[in-house]
């Protein structure tokens, strides 16, 4: 490619090159022959008035009429080439010179015959052309004398000097032009070769033979072509896990450094008196980013929360983790109440939280909550300018804390790839039009390069909500959106757990795990338990399926004193009204059916509220004869995969909300709509007692499909999608270098 578009150039230069040297050898020629053709010309006027005149003039001198002499010479000196006729006699007298006869002529140096008839005079700056030429013989020695003015050479040479110059002047300014011309539609044929070609590696078509072999972009552009080839496209084929994490990031991505900006910390320091213990917070993001951190490598940013994490931090607020086994960095980033009460309790949690779930609580949002909120994204987009090493890092941009900071980012490191994942729902346009700065929200998430969500339900919503708010180019085709020369590709990455858990290598049989959380409890050994585990939020659905309980034995009183119901609930965003009143109303619905429907020690729902580590909620999964998600919205919903992941056995009915993103992958649940108890109950009657086989047939193709779409499949998936941007940035930037040279 590059040596074609050089021939061009090469050409106009040489065409230009050779046009100069003509005029520079060719012109001072031009000037040598016009004066000699001119003199000869001259010469041979001479000549002809010599013979002329001689007739008349010897026949004048013969009978002494030297009027008729002088009127002969008179009417000859009439040209206005001739300067000045005479005679020279014998003697060396000039007779009847005409009136223009320099006065300097003299007969007395005539040039010899032998060497020619023609002499120069120079008089000033005037040339003349002196013709002698000898009469007949009867007038003696006489010479008649023939002056002509030269002067008119020079102008006649310059003038063709001048016609010569600009002829091959004109001839530059053609070949110069085809140059051009030529240059511009190589250069047009080869942007649209670049541009085909790059198509067909977006869209996965193969080059076809025609763009490999005939393009002028062909050595450069194939090699790249041959190296995204070279990602290992065949995801299906990919046994996730984090070798595979780590093998993509080695090949596809060959020192890339992986950057996370998220704001939940995944290992929090408590000091409880003289004891500092580390917490994993109970957040779907932390379960399903962590393993990928222990792959890759690389650094956390998050905000640190817990009350011991700045005395276990070094001088530049990092520390190594896991604590146990070290493999990547946290960094910690410390924030005033106030900001946090604006950034994360107030915009994220008061405001975007409840605007992206349906769960008919209001969103509210304040002004200075939204100044907190773009101070503590800022906050966060410096310290990933700060902890990066390269100019290009891959950051992975976590949730709706950090709606801006793709955008800021992007201006703190313009050619980094930033990969937004948004783990919550994405309303409809409509409702996403409740947010008084949706533009600004649009905006900072299409600083991203990828921006993801879990289901293809939320990027349409997605599309359809940048439609109506945002000036930018939408194409669903290619599933882009550009805003301001900038390209984000918005894909569904449906988000999962680690396979095989962690969690899971400690746990005892399950047997075990029943017989031991029975006994905790305080329940007799043959009780059907059904659990529930999450935070304590009102998106979830827990009163809901307490109502369901409820209306379960109400129904089939036969299932009380053999039926309980553990609700695990762990205390979140509990400064916030929503969240308070929501334990509020769990206690005493829970209170009010246990009256209901206990009798004695039997207590149908046990309400636990305290967080629980992984172990702890793996053996409550195992020891359970069903598992209860209800969710009123959810984007996606780790609890019920890390329940048919816990369950080894094969044992076990899942209970899932038809209003969560796992339930479009995991449909051998009972799917279930939690605003209706009647059908929960329903639901959960069947999950009590459905058979052994059943139950193993369904959990068995769930496990499947969480086994194979685990975490590192997500993140994979991105990452992939990652480096074949990275790819084609490499080949426009080298486009363009090649355009600007
Ligand atoms: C949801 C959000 C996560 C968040 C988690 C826990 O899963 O999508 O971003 O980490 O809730 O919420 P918290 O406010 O405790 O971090």
């Amino acid at each position: 490619m590059k040596l074609r578009l050089a021939d061009g150039v090469k050409f106009a230069a040489a065409g230009v090159i050779l046009v100069v040297a003509l005029i520079a050898g060719v012109a001072p020629f031009s000037k040598t022959f016009i004066e000699h053709w001119s003199r000869r010309d001259v010469e041979a006027r001479s000549r002809l008035v010599y013979n002329a005149i001689q007739g008349p003039v010897s026949h004048a001198l013969a009978t002494g009429d030297m009027d008729r002499l002088g009127s002969i010479f008179d009417g000859v000196a009439q040209d206005n080439r001739i300067l000045a006729v005479g005679l020279c006699d014998p003697s060396g007298r000039l007779l009847k010179p005409t009136k223009l006869m320099p006065p300097t002529f003299s007969c007395d140096n005539l040039p010899d015959e032998e060497a020619g008839n023609f002499s120069t005079l120079t008089r000033g700056r005037q040339n003349i052309l002196v013709g002698t030429f000898p009469l007949a013989e009867q007038s003696g020695k006489a010479h008649l004398i023939i002056l002509h003015d030269l002067s008119f050479i020079d102008v006649r040479s310059d003038t063709a000097q001048t016609f010569v110059a600009l002829t091959f002047a004109g001839f530059a300014v053609v070949i110069a032009g085809i140059a051009a011309i030529f240059v511009f539609f190589m250069l047009r044929g080869w942007m649209r070769s670049l541009q085909m070609a790059v198509e067909d590696v977006r869209s996965g078509r193969p080059l076809s033979p025609e763009r490999r072999e005939l393009t002028p972009i062909d050595a450069q552009i194939q090699t790249l072509l041959r190296e995204i080839g070279r990602v290992p496209f065949e995801t299906t084929q990919i046994d996730w896990n984090p070798d595979a994490l780590q093998r993509l990031l080695h090949d596809a991505l060959p020192g890339a450094e992986v950057l996370i900006v998220a704001n939940r910390e995944p290992y929090i320091h408590i000091r409880t008196g003289q004891k500092v213990t580390v917490q994993t917070p109970a957040s779907g993001l932390v379960s399903a980013l962590e393993p990928v951190m222990r792959a890759c490598g690389g650094t956390w940013i998050a905000h640190g929360s817990g009350n011991a994490d700045r005395e276990t931090v070094d001088r530049n607020d990092k520390i190594a983790v896991p604590p146990q086994d070290p493999a990547y960095t946290l960094r910690r980033i410390w924030l005033t109440d106030e900001e946090q009460d604006g950034y994360y309790y107030g915009l994220a949690n008061e405001g975007l939280w409840p605007l992206c779930h349906i769960a008919f609580v209001r969103p509210t949002f304040r002004e200075e909550d939204w100044h907190a909120y773009e101070i503590v994204n800022e906050r966060f987009a410096d310290a990933v300018a700060q902890e990066a090493r390269t100019e290009d890092p891959i950051v992975l941009v976590q949730d709706y804390h950090f709606a801006l900071a793709p955008r800021m980012i992007r201006e703190r490191l313009p050619r980094a790839t930033i990969i937004t994942f948004w783990h919550i729902p994405w309303p409809n346009a409509e409702t996403f039009g409740i947010c008084p700065w949706k533009e600004r929200i649009i905006e900072g998430l299409l600083g991203s390069t990828i921006l993801g969500f879990h289901t293809q339900f939320h990027c349409n919503n997605f599309f359809e909500t940048v439609d109506r708010y945002v000036e930018s180019r939408i194409d669903r085709e290619r599933a882009t959106v550009t805003l301001g020369g900038h390209e984000t590709m918005v894909r569904p990455y449906p988000i999962s757990i680690e396979w095989p858990p962690r969690a899971l290598a400690s746990q005892p049989p399950v047997e075990t795990c029943r017989a031991e959380v029975r006994r905790d409890l305080g329940l007799p050994p043959d009780i059907k338990l059904a659990v529930g585990i999450e935070r304590f939020d009102y998106t979830k659905g827990l009163l809901d399926r307490m109502k369901a309980v409820d209306a379960l034995l109400t129904s089939t009183p036969s299932w009380k004193g053999h039926f309980v119901f553990v609700q695990v609930a762990a205390p979140t965003r509990s400064k916030l009204f929503a969240y308070s009143n929501l334990q509020n109303e769990a206690e005493a619905l829970v209170e009010e059916i246990n009256q209901r429907h206990g009798e004695g020690d039997y207590k149908p729902i046990l309400l636990i509220v305290r967080h629980h580590e992984h172990d702890e909620v793996f053996k409550l999964f195992r020891a359970a004869d069903l598992c209860i998600v209800s969710s009123l919205h959810d984007g996606m919903n780790l609890v019920a995969k890390e329940f048919v992941a816990a369950r080894d056995d094969e044992q076990g009915v899942l209970v899932l909300s038809s209003f969560t993103g796992a339930s479009r992958e995991m449909s051998e649940a009972l799917i279930v709509n939690p605003y209706h108890a009647q059908e929960m109950a329903q639901a959960i009657e069947t999950a009590l007692s459905m058979p052994a086989q059943e139950q193993r047939e369904r959990i068995r193709v769930m496990r499947q499909q969480v086994q194979e779409r685990n975490v590192y499949r997500w993140a994979g998936r991105m990452l992939l999608d990652a480096a074949q941007v990275r790819q084609r940035q490499r080949i426009l930037d080298i486009g363009n270098r090649n355009r600007e040279q």
